[in-house]
């Protein structure tokens, strides 16, 4: 796989579509810091310089769901092995250490021109070394230094990652979803289901074979897809 680096980008998603676009395959774009890195639901993603691993892969096409939910089993299996200690996965796209999102994970359909295969880009971000989170996050967020006295080094961190996309490709997308779900932080439990101006309490049931959350809303049953909505895990 080629890597492409950069010290400060925009987006490593952005610059990931710009090479798929324009034909470039197995690679993949990792940054020091971007200046408009971007999460779901247009929202930004905290990345300044120095503390974290903000990477993108451009795979081939794979329904989105489903690309968020290998890559956050990939990405938990390197984490992982890097220190030591177990990482849960919050539907559909957080990793969650200790109870704090330590990575997002952002998966997009990129259209070829003139070639017409569409291809995927999925861009990871985590927080690695001390990080001095904004205000707005500093409640949900924290870093893998922080929370597990244990400072990876980035590069190995990296190259893990990029061991476990490589080798993942080969796996079937029953042992995916099984390794998912036994990660899962939310199932069994109360969530807040945020979608749009809305929210309602309900409890999270099943991740289904396409990555879809079941929840129960007073008894009915409800699925809920990635694209549209968040979750949210109420203190306990
Ligand atoms: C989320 O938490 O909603 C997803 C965050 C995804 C962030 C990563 S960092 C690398 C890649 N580039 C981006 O602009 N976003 C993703």
């Amino acid at each position: 796989m080629i890597i492409e680096r950069h010290q400060s980008i925009g987006s490593t998603n952005d610059r990931a579509k710009e090479l798929a676009a324009s034909g470039v395959r197995d690679v993949c774009v990792v940054a020091d810091s971007q200046t408009c890195g971007r999460g779901r639901m247009g929202r930004s993603f905290f990345s300044p310089p120095g503390t974290g691993l903000y990477v993108s892969f451009v795979l081939p096409p794979e329904d989105l769901s489903m690309l968020t939910v290998s890559a956050a089993v990939f990405t938990a299996r390197a984490v992982e092995k890097t220190i030591g200690t177990q990482v849960g996965i919050k539907w559909v796209n957080d990793l969650l250490l200790c109870g704090k999102k330590i990575c997002g994970i952002l998966a997009e359909g990129v259209f070829c021109p003139g070639e017409g295969i569409p291809y995927a880009v999925v861009g990871i971000g985590i927080n690695v070394l001390k990080a001095d989170f904004p205000e707005s996050i500093r409640e949900t967020a924290g870093d893998i230094e922080s929370l597990s006295g244990i400072k990876p080094d980035k590069e190995e961190l990296l190259s893990r990652l990029i061991a476990e996309f490589e080798n993942g490709a080969h796996a079937s997308r029953r042992d995916i979803l099984g390794e998912y779900r036994s990660r899962s932080v939310v199932l069994g439990k109360e969530i807040r289901v945020f979608r749009g101006t809305e929210s309602y309490a309900a409890t999270a049931l099943s991740v289904d074979d396409n990555g879809g959350l079941w929840v129960s809303r007073e008894g009915e049953r409800i699925l809920l897809q990635s694209g549209e909505v968040s979750i949210r895990i109420p203190q306990e």
